[in-house]
């Protein structure tokens, strides 16, 4: 795993889906009650292999599965509850992202609310949706295809097949968690 740090902000290479979720492992260690993950990325970056590590950190037992055709998942076994949202679905403009939530953003932002006051984790896939709503303090976790880097040059870009993940620290709480996450990891 390569790992790049700077102030609020850590980037890493995940070679494969078990980095990812060896990542999402880690990262349950510094998690508290509230924290709110926000994941972005396009389809297939890898949104729910992470939340399905951060769910073995925090030993849940259920599986943990894209909520396709719900917008909430709810995980009570582990140690914390998490609350795994997917707003793909809310996407009903896909012309307009924009748009997308409409009149329905003041209803999830509700439920953000309520469910943060359970304690909870939330982690949110699709968080883009929520433009610039996100409650303000959050942890904000960009998943991309890895390009390679010897091949930029020549149109090879996907010849590397894993993921580059950028996590960045907004607010107090989880300025506070990164901190701690990046001990964990320069110390691996
Ligand atoms: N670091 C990685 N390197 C290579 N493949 C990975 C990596 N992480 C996850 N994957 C694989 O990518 C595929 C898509 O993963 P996943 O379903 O987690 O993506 P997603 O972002 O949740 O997708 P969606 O947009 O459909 O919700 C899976 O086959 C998974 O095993
Ligand atoms: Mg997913």
């Amino acid at each position: 795993m390569q790992l790049g740090v700077s102030e609020n902000h850590i980037e890493l290479t995940l070679a494969d889906a078990a980095a990812t979720k060896s990542f999402g492992r880690t990262l349950a260690q510094v998690l508290q009650p509230g924290t709110i993950i926000a994941l972005r990325g396009g389809l297939g970056a890898g949104k729910t292999t992470l939340v399905q590590g951060i769910g073995e950190g925090l030993g849940v037992r259920e599986v943990i599965n894209s909520p396709t055709f719900t917008t909430l998942n709810e995980y009570e076994t582990g140690k914390l509850p998490i609350f795994h949202i997917d707003l793909y679905r809310l996407n009903e403009d896909e012309a307009n992202p924009k748009d997308v939530l409409g009149p329905g953003i003041a209803v999830v932002l509700a439920e953000l609310d309520q469910l943060q006051d359970q304690g909870g984790i939330l982690i949110i896939e699709w968080s883009e949706y929520l433009g610039d709503n996100l409650p303000a303090d959050h942890i904000l976790i960009k998943l991309d295809y890895a390009k390679s880097k010897e091949n930029l040059s020549s149109n090879f870009e996907q010849d590397f097949s894993g993921r580059e993940a950028s996590v960045h620290a907004y607010g107090a709480n989880s300025s506070n968690l990164l901190e701690q996450l990046k001990r964990i990891l320069i110390s691996c």
